[in-house]
This record gives C-alpha cells, structure tokens and sequence, in this order.
C-alpha cells in the first residue's frame, strides 16, 4: 500500500530525472540538461514533500475524472442527469472537491527493459465518486525513455456509463523553477483554432475559433509574453493564457501539439499527444503568497502548464470530441513530453 508521502523516482543513464509523489500522482521534479551539461528542475513547485502535500494539490498532478470544467456542473448521459460538485467559480473543475490530484495512487514498479524505466499508478474510483456514475479503474504508467521522453499513459474501465477525461498539470518552467517567468520562452502549438472562453460562465462557449490573427496565434513560435501582455479581450479575461487549442489533424494517433523553448538556458520541450485539444495555462492567479522552490515566491506566469486533453465541458457540447465512456470500451490516452536542447 503506498501512502500520500512515498516519493518515487525514474531516471535514464542521461542523468533526466523525473520525480513523483503517491499523492495525486504529483510530479514534484524533473531535471533535465542544457547543451553545456548544466542541469535545472523544469518544473514548478516546493522543496519538500511536505510542503507539497499541503500545497497547490494541481502541482504536477493527475487530474479526472473530468479534467478541466463542465459548465454547471451538469450533464446527462443516457438521459439521465447528473449534477456534479460546483468548486470553481459556478463549475465543476478538475473532478471536484475530492479529484483525483488528491488520491493516493497505488505505486508499483513495472518491467523496464534497457531503453525505458517506468512506474504504474492505479487508482480505483467507486461508483458515484464526486457524484460521477460508474465504477471506474484507472492505470498510468510513468515511463522516462533513454532519449529523454517522459510518457505518461493512460487507460481506464468503467462499470456504468460515465464521462472522463484525464490530464496531468505540471507546470513547467524550462529556465528552472523559482528562476522567474515564463514570458521569454517561446511557443509554437500545432493548432489553427481554439475555444474562446466567455467571463460569464468562466469557461468556453463551445465555439472553434481560428487562432489566426489573434494573440493566440502560437502557429509559429513566439515569445510568451507577447500574448500576456497584449491588450487581447480573451488574455484579459485570464490574465494570460488559459484556453483550450484545437490540435491540427486530430485522428486518435500520436502527433507533436507544442514546442516549447527557452533562449536563456537553451533547453526545450515538444509535446507529444494522441488527445484532440491541450490547455494551455500560464499559471495566473499565483500571487507570490506561497514560497517555492528555491525558497522563491511562486509568482504569476512561473510556470506554464501543458495539458493534453478533451475539451473544457465536452459533455455538454455536441460537435465537441467524445468524453463519454461505456461498459466494456477502454479509455485510452498517452502524453509524451520530450525533453531536448
Ligand atoms: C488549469 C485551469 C486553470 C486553473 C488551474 C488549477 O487546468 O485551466 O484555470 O484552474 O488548472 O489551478
């Protein structure tokens, strides 16, 4: 039985190093090279697993069973409808009060074989968990490869029909964490539209936008800080970038979504997903109130989060991808962030 603090570690023969807690399955570390062998913890967060555990529960976490919000908390599926816990402004995010990012995951080792180590994480979530039907078995595997690819896989099984969607929410920062924020480093997303969002409901409006001619417009790649700083109606409404991109040529089969890059140390990240949309968030209600790695305060824009993903309040908008999962179908989902310089 792993309990919350039980710290878990992959790492190749290139010295990357991913580290992750039972709790939420929450990636605490990941320490990757630059070109000049200088090594730095790419992702945000604390200094000790304590600080961790009575943290920001989303540092780095598994999220579901729906990740990202559902509008009011409500959908149906099989004309029966469900109202969900409302924990964010007036929606459900994240899988609610008691998500996912708060379980204790159940850690085992897995076979690794020369070019690959990896760890399974399973989690099983009774029927009726956060009011959400069915009976659901989840598995993940962490996996760090020897050419620096950190895989994060899913698969899971239900016993009613219910919803999922799962991501992971590490926030990254490919200068160091605690070493200021992202607004240098350069983004490139393989999306040609978005979902706006609207201030009324918090969330998308279920439209599909073209990114083209907007402050979201990340085809080519482009300093962050451009669009956080921009006077765009959809960066104000979030103080940055919080939205869901429409990844170009989505067909279920794994493709690169972002590349993200940093001038300074000269490290960068692709993205790698079999999933239709990624949120992009750029960490802005942090407000200095909590010190991180570092002994630095967590600030606005200290980390990006890359989720890959369905979208935001799939459940609730048709011409939106599938979210629903019924007895006897397997959720599957696989994430790979490529570490390179
Ligand atoms: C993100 C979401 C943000 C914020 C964050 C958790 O996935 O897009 O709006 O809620 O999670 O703090």
């Amino acid at each position: 039985m792993s309990i919350a603090s039980d710290v878990f570690t992959l790492k190749n023969s290139n010295g990357v190093e991913v580290t992750f807690i039972a709790s939420g399955g929450q990636i605490t570390s990941i320490k990757v090279p630059n070109a000049a062998g200088e090594f730095a913890d790419i992702v945000i967060g604390y200094d000790t697993v304590e600080q961790a555990l009575a943290g920001d529960g989303y540092f780095g976490a598994l999220c579901g069973r729906y990740a990202n919000r559902i509008v009011g908390g409500q959908f149906s599926v099989d004309g029966q409808d469900y109202q969900l816990d409302i924990n964010n402004g007036p929606n459900h995010l994240h899988g609610g009060i008691d998500g996912f990012n708060s379980r204790i995951w159940e850690v085992e080792s897995v076979a690794s074989d020369n070019s690959s180590k990896a760890y399974k994480l399973s989690l099983l979530s009774p029927d009726g968990d956060q009011k959400y039907p069915g009976e659901l078995r989840i598995e993940v595997i962490y996996r760090l490869t020897e050419d620096n690819e950190f895989f994060i896989e899913y698969i899971a099984e239900t016993t009613k029909t219910t919803i999922i969607n799962l991501t992971s929410h590490a926030y990254f920062n490919l200068k160091g964490a605690g070493t200021g924020t992202i607004e240098n480093h350069k983004l490139q997303i393989n999306a040609s539209g978005f979902t706006p969002i609207s201030g009324e409901i918090e969330t998308v409006t279920g439209e599909i936008i073209p990114v083209a001619g907007s402050a979201m417009d990340f085809s080519s790649s482009k300093a962050i800080g451009t669009t956080c700083n921009s006077n765009d109606e959809q960066v104000k409404l979030v103080d940055g970038i919080d939205h869901n991109f429409v990844i170009d040529d989505y067909d279920g089969s794994l493709r690169l979504a972002a590349v993200l890059s940093d001038p300074v140390s000269g490290r960068n990240l692709k993205v790698f997903t079999d999933q239709p949309g990624i949120q992009i968030y750029t960490g802005s209600h942090f407000d200095s109130s909590e010190t991180g790695k570092l002994g630095a305060p967590i600030i606005k824009w200290a980390g990006l989060a890359m989720e890959t993903q369905i979208f935001p309040d799939s459940p609730n908008k048709e011409h939106f991808p599938n979210a629903v999962l019924r007895p006897g179908e397997t959720y599957k989902h696989t994430c790979v962030y490529q570490f390179g310089y």
